[in-house]
């Protein structure tokens, strides 16, 4: 966290990038003009971040339970990820971003892997801002597999069981090394979670507005950490 201006910069910004679908029908396009609008809102909004002296910019892309969508939606968004990769890594790498995914990798096909894997290690040692992209991710899975993680450690060693504490949890979750996000915003006028960071939103502060993703971009971000710079964290304490 820095001040800049006399404002708090909160360090984890998480977006919920919600509306691609809805601006897209709004023009009569189909669906995926608008997830492609999108990834310009991508770079748009991480450039402003960095700009603003945000650390990690993370985004839910897809959620578990977008594989639910028809194939040619989830086909789309999943040759999408591979292109902006493609398209979008030498610049990131320039501009001094480490580049992450963090979801059920599992279930994302090879060839997408392989190509996570270089981008990630490439990035790796980058140090001006961290962009996390959620990918097959959802809360309920994420502490699923962290209890089976720990559960498999603990079973071949007796009292393991009972030293488990709230960083147990933390250090198996897939976000074990990166801060809990400070601010968390939904665009698209939709209030709910739908099943993102559970545990690590526990004392996110929330910004929802209307503006559909596609339409999110540079001022739009800047309102909201406006907004989060005079919120008042108390983390149950009295002032
Ligand atoms: C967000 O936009 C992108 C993903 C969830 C992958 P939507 O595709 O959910 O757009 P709407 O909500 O239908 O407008
Ligand atoms: C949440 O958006 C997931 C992502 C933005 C990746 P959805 O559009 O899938 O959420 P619901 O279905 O409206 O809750
Ligand atoms: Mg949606």
């Amino acid at each position: 966290m820095e001040t800049t201006d006399n404002h708090i910069v909160p360090s984890h910004v998480s977006i919920i990038m919600d509306g691609n679908g809805r601006w897209a029908k709004m023009r009569n396009q189909e669906r995926w003009v608008g997830h492609a609008e999108g990834v310009n809102r991508v770079r748009d909004v991480l450039k402003t971040a960095a700009g603003a002296g945000v650390k990690y910019l993370s985004l839910y892309a897809f959620s578990e339970e977008n594989w639910k969508r028809s194939e040619a939606e989830v086909e789309a968004l999943m040759s999408l990820m591979m292109k902006s990769m493609l398209g979008e890594i030498d610049n990131l790498d320039k501009e001094g971003v480490r580049f992450v995914v963090l979801g059920n990798r599992a279930r994302l096909n090879d060839s997408l892997n392989r190509t996570i894997d270089a981008c990630m290690a490439r990035t790796a040692g980058n140090t001006v801002i961290t962009l996390i992209i959620f990918l097959s991710y959802s809360g309920k899975w994420d502490i699923l597999q962290a209890v089976q993680r720990i559960a498999a450690e603990a079973a071949d060693h007796s009292g393991v069981a009972e030293s488990i504490d709230m960083d147990t949890i933390s250090s198996h979750l897939v976000t074990s090394g990166y801060p809990d996000p400070d601010l968390i915003i939904r665009t698209s006028g939709e209030t709910r979670i739908s099943n993102y960071l559970l545990w690590q939103a526990a004392y996110s502060e929330f910004y929802f507005t209307d503006t559909l993703w596609p339409d999110f971009g540079e001022k739009e971000f800047l309102e909201a950490l406006d907004n989060f710079s005079k919120r008042d964290r108390r983390y149950g304490k009295t002032k």
